[in-house]
This record gives C-alpha cells, structure tokens and sequence, in this order.
C-alpha cells in the first residue's frame, strides 16, 4: 500500500485558519458561536466576582480584630529585653585611648542617641511627673486619646550627660559611659508597683576583679514607674524611655571584661534560657592602653 501524503499547499492552510478564527458559514469565532463565548464571558465574571468577594470578606473580618493601637501578637515581647548604647556590632565596647578613631564612632552615636533627651526639648515635649507612680491616662471615654510623656532629662544622667564634658562621655580618658535601655512594651506595668533598679556585675569571678568601680545615673540604677505604660508609639508620640548610664572608673586595661546588667523588677525575668535578653544584657569591655 502506498500512503499518499496530503500535501497541503500554504494557501490551504492560510484559509483554514481564517476560517478557523471566523467561519462565515457557522458563524463561529474560534470555534465556538457567539453565545457560547458570551456565556464563558459571564461565567468568568461571576467566577472572579465570587473570589473577589470572598477575599474582601476575609479580610475586613481579619481588620476588624486588628486594633491600630496595639500589636495583635506581642507574646514574644512579654519580657522586655535590654540593650546597649553605644550600639556595637557584637556588643563589645573597645576603647584604645590613644585612638580617637577607636571611640570617635561610638561617641558620635551617643550625641545623636541622647539629643532627644536635652532638657530644652524634654521641657518643650514632655510633662513633669509625680515619681514613683505610673503615669496612668485611662482614655476616659475619648478611644485613643493622645498620651503624654514624663520628663527624662539629660542632666539626670550626670557624668555621662555629655553636656560640656571634654572628656566625651570618658570615652577619651578609659573610663566610658555605657547606657542601659529597657525595650518598649506597650500596656506592660514594669515593676508591678514596686521600685526597679539596673545592676550590673562582672560575669565571671575573674571579670569582677577586672570590672572595678562604676557610678550609675540616676542613681542607684533607679528606673522610675512614672515612664510606664508605654502606650504606643502611635498615640504615645513623645515617649522618652528612661535611661540608666554606667560609667566604669577604673576597668583594669588590657584585658576582655565581660559584664552583665540585668534589671531588678518584680514582674520581669531575667533567667530564661532561651532568650539571652530577656531582663539583661551582657557586653564586652575593653580599655586599651599602651
Ligand atoms: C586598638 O589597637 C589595637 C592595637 O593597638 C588594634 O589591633 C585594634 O584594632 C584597635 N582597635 C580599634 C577598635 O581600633
Ligand atoms: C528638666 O529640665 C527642665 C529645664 O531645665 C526643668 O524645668 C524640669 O524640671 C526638669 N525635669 C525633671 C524631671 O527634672
Ligand atoms: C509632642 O510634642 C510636641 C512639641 O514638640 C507638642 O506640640 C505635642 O503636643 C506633644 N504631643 C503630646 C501628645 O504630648
Ligand atoms: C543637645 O545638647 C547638646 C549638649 O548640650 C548640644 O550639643 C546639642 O546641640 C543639643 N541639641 C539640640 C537639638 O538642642
Ligand atoms: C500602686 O500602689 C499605690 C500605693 O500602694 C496604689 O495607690 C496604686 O493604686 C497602685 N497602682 C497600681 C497600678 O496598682
Ligand atoms: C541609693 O541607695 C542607697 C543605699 O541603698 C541609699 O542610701 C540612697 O538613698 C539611694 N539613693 C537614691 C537616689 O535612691
Ligand atoms: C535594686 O533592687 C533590688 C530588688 O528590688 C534591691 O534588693 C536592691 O537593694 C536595689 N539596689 C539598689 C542599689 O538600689
């Protein structure tokens, strides 16, 4: 048997497929009639009209459980955890007196981290507080009422104020201030209506001989309850978070010191295992000198 190949010729195909696209005949366009075509149209419509609707429904259900004023899920941040200033990359403060540049960095952070804190602003910003007692600011019927803040002054910090000192925060002179700050969370009551303080000790026996004196501004690490709660940043807008400033006297030079601070607060941990910064904060200090 001999299979006779059907040659087509290509004006055969160009009309074929004319036809395919709109048939005269049949009145089809791509096969199919114009109702057909309407009818997919619609279904098409219908079918992404319904998705579309759905999705908007999920959604606004989601918003409507999503207050703008607090996070939905802050579990996490239950504990507030410390941190320092200077911000260095492992935690470590190195200071080689004789090189500006080792500490220049650090200082120009500190200048910029506390400018907020002048007592100029402070005054223009922020009230002066009864201490001891938190600064409540119950809404009071008017939902989400603007909040206002307590005053933290710079000079409160003392020596590692900054203010007219030539010394930069003692960083040129091997005894640097470093400052403690507590993370933000919103509507927690720190300190469960007692006093709280920031201590700080060396980590090991060998890192405690090391370590030396150090002064606290304010004094005795004192952090005051009038800076709580922290209601958001938000409707809280010029929250200023109390500080506490450690300034190390006579850190013996040349070696690491490793130093932990942790705050004192009856409703705050500061031994979970699985978060290292859960109530404290260890750094390395080290004072070069040749
Ligand atoms: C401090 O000085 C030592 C040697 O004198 C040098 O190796 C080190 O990199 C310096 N550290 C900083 C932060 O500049
Ligand atoms: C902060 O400083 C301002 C201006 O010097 C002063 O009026 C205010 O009483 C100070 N506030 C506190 C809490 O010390
Ligand atoms: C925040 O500070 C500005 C001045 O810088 C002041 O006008 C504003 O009223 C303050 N807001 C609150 C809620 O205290
Ligand atoms: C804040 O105080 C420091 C030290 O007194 C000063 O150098 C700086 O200019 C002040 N900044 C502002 C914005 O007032
Ligand atoms: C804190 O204690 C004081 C005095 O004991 C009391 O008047 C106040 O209501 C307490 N505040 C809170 C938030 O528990
Ligand atoms: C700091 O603590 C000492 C000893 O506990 C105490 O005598 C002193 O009054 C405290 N100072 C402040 C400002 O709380
Ligand atoms: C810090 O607080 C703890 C516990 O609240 C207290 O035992 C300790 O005496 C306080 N230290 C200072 C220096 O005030």
């Amino acid at each position: 048997m001999v299979i006779q190949k059907e040659k087509k010729s290509c004006g055969q195909v160009v009309e074929e497929w004319k036809e395919f696209v709109w048939n005269p005949r049949t009145h089809q366009f791509m096969g199919r009639t114009g109702t057909s075509w309407a009818f997919i149209l619609l279904f098409y419509l219908v079918f992404y009209g319904f998705l579309t609707a759905m999705f908007s429904l999920t959604m606004w259900v989601m918003l409507q459980t999503v207050s703008d004023h607090t996070p939905k899920y802050q579990d996490r941040l239950a504990t507030p955890g410390l941190m320092i200033r200077p911000k260095t990359e492992n935690l470590d403060v190195i200071v080689n007196i004789s090189d500006t540049e080792s500490w220049g960095q650090h200082v120009q952070k500190l200048n910029k981290f506390l400018e907020p804190y002048n007592d100029s602003i402070q005054a223009q910003k922020n009230d002066v507080c009864r201490p001891g007692r938190y600064y409540e600011q119950p809404d009071n019927g008017v939902l989400n009422y603007p909040k206002r803040a307590c005053q933290f002054n710079r000079t409160q910090l003392g020596d590692c104020s900054g203010i007219g000192d030539p010394t930069h925060y003692g960083y040129s002179t091997g005894q640097p201030c470093v400052f403690i700050k507590m993370n933000r969370v919103i509507n927690f009551y720190a300190g469960a209506n007692q006093s709280m303080n920031v201590t700080c000790v060396g980590k090991r026996d060998e890192d405690a001989e090391n370590l030396g004196h150090f002064v606290m501004f304010p004094a005795n690490g004192t952090i005051d309850l009038m800076y709580f709660p922290y209601y958001g940043k938000k409707f809280h807008v010029n929250y200023t978070q109390p500080l506490v400033a450690v300034k190390f006297l006579n850190v013996t030079p040349n070696v690491e010191v490793n130093v932990e601070c942790r705050i004192n607060a009856a409703n705050i941990a500061t031994d979970d295992e699985r978060d290292k910064f859960a109530g404290r904060v260890a750094f390395k200090l080290r004072i070069n000198k040749t």
